[in-house]
């Protein structure tokens, strides 16, 4: 039987969840608790000890989402981390320092590394992601309430191979060809765009590169 090495079980969760849809937009929670079902199917392949955290960090991912950006800027400086110069064009990104941030004040009993790192490196992903960190980057992007397209692509290419049936070594390679693929997929949406990249995206796509072709010889 699996013990929960987490001081927060099913009631906790239930509990959290009550709280953050009085935050959010219907549609946005709905988005929220599609990352919740995303992360524990693929927490249930990686590291199923990991899913009372991960649900945690999606219920909290996206709760600054809905922010506008003079409160978020303000709370990034009231904690003492104050936006880098051009922050604001990258709103897209940094509501998950914010939220990162509300966690120990407002969900003390979720203010735990796992969560926190989840969500605050959500939107970006970073160089030395943890599998935490990449479980929940990747829920949020292949959710099922996602229609886009790259995301539909992604989704399909992730579970279409059927990782379920693969070996845990296969199972790994296969997490990090579907992570490469998504920041690929983002750094070529933002570049349409004319928008910032993130050193953090750059830096986490090149460090799985790396270790694609250190190991598999090609990606
Ligand atoms: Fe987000
Ligand atoms: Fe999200």
């Amino acid at each position: 039987m699996n013990q929960n090495k987490y001081p927060f079980g099913e009631s906790e969760i239930t509990a959290l969840r009550e709280s953050v849809i009085g935050l959010m937009s219907p549609k946005r929670y709905h988005h929220t608790a599609a990352v919740e079902d995303m992360v524990i199917r693929l927490a249930s392949l990686y590291c199923p000890g990991e899913i009372p955290a991960l649900r945690a960090a999606a219920l909290l991912h996206d709760i600054t989402k809905e922010y506008d950006i003079p409160t978020q800027m303000l709370l990034l400086t009231e904690a003492g981390v104050p936006p880098y110069a051009g922050e604001e064009f990258s709103h897209k990104t940094f509501h998950a320092r914010t939220a990162a941030l509300l966690i120990p004040d407002n969900y003390p009993a979720f203010n735990c590394e796992t969560v926190v790192s989840a969500v605050r490196w959500h939107t970006t992903g970073r160089k030395g992601m943890t599998l935490t960190e990449k479980l929940l980057y990747l829920a949020d992007y292949i959710d099922e309430s996602r229609l886009f397209p790259d995301c539909v692509r992604l989704r399909s290419f992730f579970w279409d191979a059927h990782p379920e049936r693969m070996t845990e070594e296969d199972r790994r390679i296969h997490l990090r060809r579907t992570l490469i693929m998504s920041f690929d997929m983002t750094m070529r949406a933002l570049l349409s765009e004319g928008a910032v990249i993130s050193p953090d995206t750059a830096l986490a796509r090149n460090e799985l590169v790396l270790e694609e072709l250190t190991e598999c010889g090609t990606n």
